[in-house]
């Protein structure tokens, strides 16, 4: 191969390298594309995670959410060391509906997708504050991409 072919070979595996590193979808970096890893910590910063115009149901889940959830989902849903993250295709409706929430608040967790331990039951949460709740991680987890 000759000087010239050389660099032309190279600048095309150059270029192929960029094109396949910047489209590769901003996927959190210790995460598996199935979401069934198990991430330590956040992933999001609360200040990535877009927050939509919310409706009167989800502001009152936003505010239930803040005193029952936040302290192991994280602010906005970004995950704590003590729970895990709801910006993530675990949780997206399709993966876990809606029941899932109200069972996780009523009977508590039992850990096997992550390595935060079991999720204690929230008994002291209102069956509507649990809708609105739901209402408000889905507005959440919408906005962000993760819609199904
Ligand atoms: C003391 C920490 C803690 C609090 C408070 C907490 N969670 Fe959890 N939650 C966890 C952990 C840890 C898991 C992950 C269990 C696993 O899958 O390994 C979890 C998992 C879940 C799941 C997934 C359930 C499933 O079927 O896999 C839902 C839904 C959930 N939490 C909702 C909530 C809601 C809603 C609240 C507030 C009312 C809440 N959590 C409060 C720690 C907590």
């Amino acid at each position: 191969m000759n000087n010239k072919l050389a660099l032309i070979a190279i600048a095309v595996l150059l270029v192929g390298g960029a094109i396949v590193t910047f489209t590769k979808p901003n996927a959190p970096k210790n995460m598996s594309m199935n979401g069934h890893s198990t991430p330590q910590g956040p992933v999001f910063t609360v200040s990535d995670v877009k927050v939509p115009a919310l409706n009167l149901t989800e502001m009152r889940g936003q505010a239930a959410y803040t005193d029952n959830c936040a302290a192991c989902h994280g602010e906005r849903g970004i995950g704590t060391e003590q729970g895990p993250p709801f910006l993530n295709r675990v949780y997206v409706p399709g993966h876990h509906g809606d029941a899932s929430f109200f069972s996780a608040a009523q009977n508590g967790v039992n850990q096997h997708h992550w390595p935060f331990g079991n999720m204690p039951a929230q008994p002291q949460v209102t069956t509507g504050d649990l809708k609105a709740i739901v209402a408000y991680v889905r507005a959440i987890q919408s906005a962000n991409g993760f819609a199904q």
